[in-house]
């Protein structure tokens, strides 16, 4: 299995690319299930989560491919009329956002039955949300052998408000009602930019959405969609992982792609702590301070802080000249990388939903192992503070959502590399 060594102590400098959104790319491979022809999709990340999807569509019946080579960031999907509906347990227990197929197999072919996901490391994660969703759309729902399976002849509109605010739920109701008869509103929706990113690309395959971007969804159902051809928008959170990786080594670091739009509630943040951060025409620069300021930071759902943003910024704030109190709202056991962190020389101390971030003057380097997508991020970053070489072990983690982290650090100056 792969590991990845960090030599720490080098100040980050220079110029750097995100790529594509994972969180965008999976809803909208999804929604790909939707039209009749093929549609083309750009800037897709060449992530783990990605081939997942790719397969699960596959396994299905769908024509879903990465171009070769140079291309391999295009991707096309093509769903013909007579697929197996179905998203069997190997795969969706290896990706919870599999379940995003559920949605539009439902809405275009009368019927889906899809795994259900079960535990994850960041806890139970339930899907009760999207179920009762489809359900209010009038899809009969059974729950068998551990499997969910729906079915309804047409959906017809309905008005769903969502007990929790949830990210891919809101996706996957909205691409069913898409295809609904008569109108839909989603109330209680998500607000993140892959949720307007996904009414975005729908709105071009020719659906009826209106208030993408507030709490409140507008759908007029239609009876069949067109494919399109579209360039994904950037990853919010690998900018923000990157704008993070500057501000720890007191660095100075231009992030191409990244957008101040999406990442209003980190950049605050990132200022309190003493970063400085200007808006190029092409994305964000930020410098790091010398010692960070702490600061109180609570997860929320956008526009609020992003969870998937909490662990790197304990990783920063494990340094800090102070005490920092950081709140994880989202997630009942997202904490996993404190323990990994504390291994490293981090003073921080868990109770419940906070932990308590006590600044360090020095990290030092450590054998650490990834729990989670984003922990593993953060072992990264802190291995760029510390003193000596950090071993990461379950590279997979990162693998899954980050594409080639190591080497785009190292393009910065970062000493980061893979051993397999
Ligand atoms: C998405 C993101 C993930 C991010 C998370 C929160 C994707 C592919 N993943 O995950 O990176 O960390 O949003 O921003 O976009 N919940 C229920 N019932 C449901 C659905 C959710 O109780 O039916 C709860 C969850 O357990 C969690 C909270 O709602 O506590 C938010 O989860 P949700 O927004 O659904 O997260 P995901 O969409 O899985």
């Amino acid at each position: 299995m792969d590991r990845i060594l960090v030599e720490g102590g080098r100040r980050l400098e220079g110029e750097v690319t995100v790529s594509g959104a994972k969180n965008a790319a999976l809803p909208l491979l999804a929604a790909g299930l939707l039209p009749e022809g093929p549609s083309t999709f750009r800037n897709v990340p060449d992530l783990a989560d990605v081939s997942t999807l790719l397969r699960l569509l596959r396994t299905m019946g769908v024509d879903a491919q990465r171009l070769p080579g140079e291309d391999r960031h295009v991707v096309r999907v093509h769903a013909v009329n007579g697929i197996t509906a179905e998203a069997p347990y190997e795969l969706v227990r290896t990706m919870r956002a599999s379940v995003l197929v559920l949605g539009p197999l439902l809405a275009r072919y009368g019927h889906a039955r899809v795994s259900l996901p079960g535990g994850c490391a960041i806890g139970a994660r339930p899907i009760d949300q999207h179920l009762k969703g489809f359900a209010a759309l009038g899809a009969e729902i059974q729950l068998e052998e551990g499997y969910v399976e729906a079915r309804a002849t047409r959906l017809r509109g309905a008005t769903v408000r969502f007990d929790k605010v949830t990210v891919t739920g809101t996706e996957n109701v909205l691409m069913a009602a898409v295809l609904a008869e008569g109108d839909t509103v989603l109330e209680n929706a998500a607000r993140e930019p892959e949720v307007e990113e996904l009414a975005r690309v729908l709105r071009a395959m020719g659906a009826q959405i209106e208030g993408a971007g507030t709490d409140t969804l507008h759908i007029h159902g239609v009876s069949r969609l067109r494919p399109v051809d579209h360039a994904i928008l950037p990853d919010r959170i690998e900018a923000g992982t990157l704008l993070v990786a500057a501000a720890i080594t007191g660095g100075d670091v231009h992030v191409r792609g990244a957008r101040a739009e999406h990442l209003d509630a980190l950049l605050s943040k990132l200022r309190e702590a003493g970063c400085s951060i200007a808006s190029t025409e092409a994305g964000l620069r930020c410098r790091g301070p010398e010692v960070p300021r702490p600061v109180d930071i609570q997860t929320n759902e956008h526009p609020g802080f992003p969870t998937d943003m909490q662990a790197q910024m304990m990783a920063f704030l494990s340094v800090a000249s102070g005490p920092s109190v950081i709140s994880e709202n989202i997630f009942e056991n997202r904490f996993m990388h404190v323990a990994e962190l504390q291994r490293m020389g981090a003073n921080i101390r868990v109770e419940g939903r906070t932990a308590v971030v006590k600044g360090v003057p020095h990290l030092s380097g450590a054998p650490v192992m990834a729990t989670d997508l984003r922990a593993s991020a953060s072992l990264i970053l802190a291995g760029l503070r510390a003193q000596g070489t950090t071993e990461l072990s379950r590279v997979y983690h990162l693998d899954r959502g980050y594409e080639k982290l190591e080497a785009k650090l190292s393009q910065l100056g970062a000493r980061a590399t893979r051993v397999k």
